[in-house]
């Protein structure tokens, strides 16, 4: 691990789920805990990086050196990522960011009724990483993370080109060792033209793995 590779950079990293309110005391959400995002700040801090963290609701302390903005929803979790977005050189998208929302929140308690059957109507949530990546000459060297429970590296790759990102991280979270909520993982670094698999490790490990990983790149694509 290299301790000044990323020095004098800034990194953006969401974490975390995102959670998406029907009404004042209920919403939709996920198993993320934060924990891979949490690592990835302190990895990137330890690099030498000046990092934010946005994280959905989790109950983890924030790294040392990381300076944390916390939000609920996925609109929130894209407005803080693109808040002073111009001075990030590396975006790093480890959040479980609900694709859909409820199409209206109420503003009070939904009462039970006497129908057996309750239909949600949702509506799609803005992508945060495509968002990002589709910024223009200005952009953040962008990476995400692919969580799935099938052909891994093809839905990786396919993410990685529809999103426009530079690097993606597949993470098959089929193996409840490895994915949400777990303290460990394993996961393939995927870019264009290549496939690096870091075998199982914890979280924190992975993490400094993975920093060095995409560093490496990065600093390519800067030459
Ligand atoms: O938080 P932990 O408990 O430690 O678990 C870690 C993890 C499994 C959540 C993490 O390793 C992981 O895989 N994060 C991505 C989870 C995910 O929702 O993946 P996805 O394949 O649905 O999304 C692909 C990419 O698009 C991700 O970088 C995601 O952050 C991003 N995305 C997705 C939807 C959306 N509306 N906006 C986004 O930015």
């Amino acid at each position: 691990f290299e301790y000044g590779a990323l020095a004098g950079k800034h990194v953006v990293i969401t974490a975390g789920p995102t959670r998406e309110p029907l009404d004042p005391v209920r919403y939709i959400s996920n198993h993320s805990s934060g924990k891979m995002g949490y690592a990835l700040a302190e990895a990137a801090a330890d690099a030498g990086a000046s990092v934010r963290l946005i994280s959905g609701p989790v109950t983890l302390q924030v790294p040392p050196r990381v300076d944390c903005i916390q939000v609920e929803t996925a609109e929130q979790m894209l407005a803080a990522s693109l808040d002073d977005i111009d001075r990030c050189d590396l975006f790093i998208a480890a959040a479980a960011v609900a694709d859909y929302r409820p199409v209206a929140v109420e503003e009070h308690k939904i009462k039970k009724g006497s129908e057996e059957i309750m239909e949600l109507r949702l509506t799609k949530n803005p992508d945060i990483v495509a968002t990002v990546a589709g910024l223009g000459a200005q952009r953040p060297y962008t990476v995400g993370f692919a969580a799935e429970t099938r052909d891994v590296i093809g839905y990786a790759r396919s993410k990685l080109i529809r999103k426009g990102l530079d690097l993606i991280v597949a993470n098959d979270v089929s193996n409840p060792e490895i994915g949400f909520n777990s303290d460990d993982n394993a996961v393939t670094l995927v870019s264009a033209d290549d496939e690096v698999s870091l075998p199982q490790a914890s979280k924190r490990q992975l993490a400094r793995r993975l920093i060095e990983q995409i560093a490496q790149h990065y600093k390519q694509s800067t030459k």
